[in-house]
């Protein structure tokens, strides 16, 4: 990746999935150094160690699954893949009282969490009931 970079094909080089000791070896043996780490990072996951490691060594945090992957079982079905159970962090009791209590969506909640932690996040969006949810998603600092 760092040949890539010299090349001039990349700026920057991102890593992801990386825990604490992994990243820590590419910084300590890389050139350049990564310019950000994605990594699953929710309400239910909040990897403070991880978070706290890449905000000293001036890595910027790419939350993945933000809303807790509530599409994952559908889309493997496609593929013949058996599903998992996972937690339902979109009907959670506290975020969905946090949320009324602002009127805001829980996803909006959610958003605003890894927002106010100053990470990037990485949702999903297809049609136009994803283009109003997206347009739900820039009020994220609105009041009203
Ligand atoms: N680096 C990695 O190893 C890795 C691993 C996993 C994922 N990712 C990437 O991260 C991105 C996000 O991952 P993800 O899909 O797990 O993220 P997610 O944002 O947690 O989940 C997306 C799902 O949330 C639904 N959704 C979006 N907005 C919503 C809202 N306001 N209310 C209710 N449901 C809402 C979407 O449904 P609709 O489709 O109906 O809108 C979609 O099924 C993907 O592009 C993926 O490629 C990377």
């Amino acid at each position: 990746m760092e040949e890539q970079v010299d090349a001039g094909r990349t700026k920057t080089i991102g890593v992801s999935n990386f825990n604490v000791g992994q990243i820590d070896r590419i910084v300590k043996s890389a050139r350049i150094k990564p310019a950000c780490l994605q990594v699953e990072l929710h309400v239910y996951l909040q990897q403070r160690d991880l978070v706290k490691y890449c905000q000293q060594n001036g890595i910027v945090v790419v939350a993945y699954s933000p809303l807790g992957s509530p599409g994952y079982n559908k889309f493997t079905a496609n593929f013949g893949i058996a599903s998992k159970k996972l937690p339902d962090m979109l009907h959670d009791a506290v975020i969905k009282a946090i949320a009324e209590k602002h009127k805001k969506s829980n996803a909006q909640v959610m958003l605003r969490y890894l927002l106010q932690k100053k990470y990037c996040r990485y949702t999903k969006k297809r049609n136009s009931v994803q283009t109003q949810r997206k347009h739900r998603r820039i009020r994220l600092y609105s009041r009203c």
